[in-house]
């Protein structure tokens, strides 16, 4: 079956999930935005992955809501202090994350006419605290970035989609991983009206194939007992198919 479908299957679930914890950042994706507008859902997704980091969801709304409130604009946040910004930032620890981002929205106001890069290669080389991960969150959530997204979660549900046995850590590994994430991004076609979407019901969008893959990751395929029967990649999943899929089905058994 096509990747087109696969696709289709995995945003079906997102939509069923994606509403259920009221993340106040994930709105939906507008292709019609201008530049301005654009680099405002940066600046939200930005502080939210970096929030999102080392804590959970539940914890982060409340804070990530604190903060838009303070800090509204990245140049709201490019003139406050570091004092001010840790006081808003008091009880999610690992503080870095504070001063990084007042550090890059400091950058982007002095040397980007106070906006994030407009795509992910820009964003990781020069805005500090985004690495590879959280540009390709950013910038295909934001900016429709046809751009990947690896965290700790992706890395293992796609290990077991692609059966993948070998040291996690290895570099052979995270290329393998990170070329099957960019290869799930890579959509030929995002206009409905042409046909790219070959029938999906609704328009394959880079960000929220990345956004239903991470929370698959983290809510579906756990790191024990993975809920397989909720998943909507079975079908295409090597893992399941070689462990489970053969023998958990009798029918297909003479
Ligand atoms: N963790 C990291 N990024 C996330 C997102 N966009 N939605 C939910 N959980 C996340």
């Amino acid at each position: 079956s096509s990747p087109q479908a696969m696709r289709s299957a995995l945003l079906d679930w997102y939509e069923t999930v994606r509403d259920i914890r009221g993340m106040p950042w994930r709105r939906p994706y507008d292709p019609h935005l201008g530049p301005e507008e654009r680099a405002q859902r940066a600046y939200e997704v930005w502080v939210s992955e970096i929030m999102l980091q080392q804590t959970q969801v539940t914890t982060v709304i409340p804070y990530y809501n604190r903060w838009m409130e303070r800090f509204p604009t990245i140049r709201d946040l490019a003139e406050a202090t570091i004092d001010e910004v840790n006081k808003l930032w008091k009880g999610l620890g690992y503080y870095s994350r504070a001063s990084r981002l007042l550090a890059g929205a400091q950058k982007a106001v002095n040397e980007y006419n106070g906006r994030l890069p407009d795509n992910a290669k820009d964003m990781e080389a020069n805005i500090p605290g985004i690495g590879r991960y959280s540009a390709g969150a950013i910038c295909s959530i934001a900016y429709g970035e046809k751009a990947p997204v690896l965290d700790g979660n992706v890395h293992r549900l796609l290990s077991r989609f692609i059966a993948l046995h070998a040291p996690p850590k290895s570099k052979q590994t995270l290329d393998v991983l990170w070329a099957a994430a960019s290869a799930l991004v890579d959509i030929e076609d995002t206009s409905p009206i042409t046909g790219g979407n070959h029938g999906a019901q609704m328009v394959q969008h880079p960000g929220d194939i990345n956004q239903a893959l991470i929370e698959l990751g983290s809510t579906v395929c756990k790191v024990r007992q993975p809920d397989c029967d909720k998943c909507p990649l079975q079908t295409w999943c090597s893992a399941y198919q070689h462990s489970k899929g053969v023998d958990a089905r009798p029918s297909d058994t003479p």
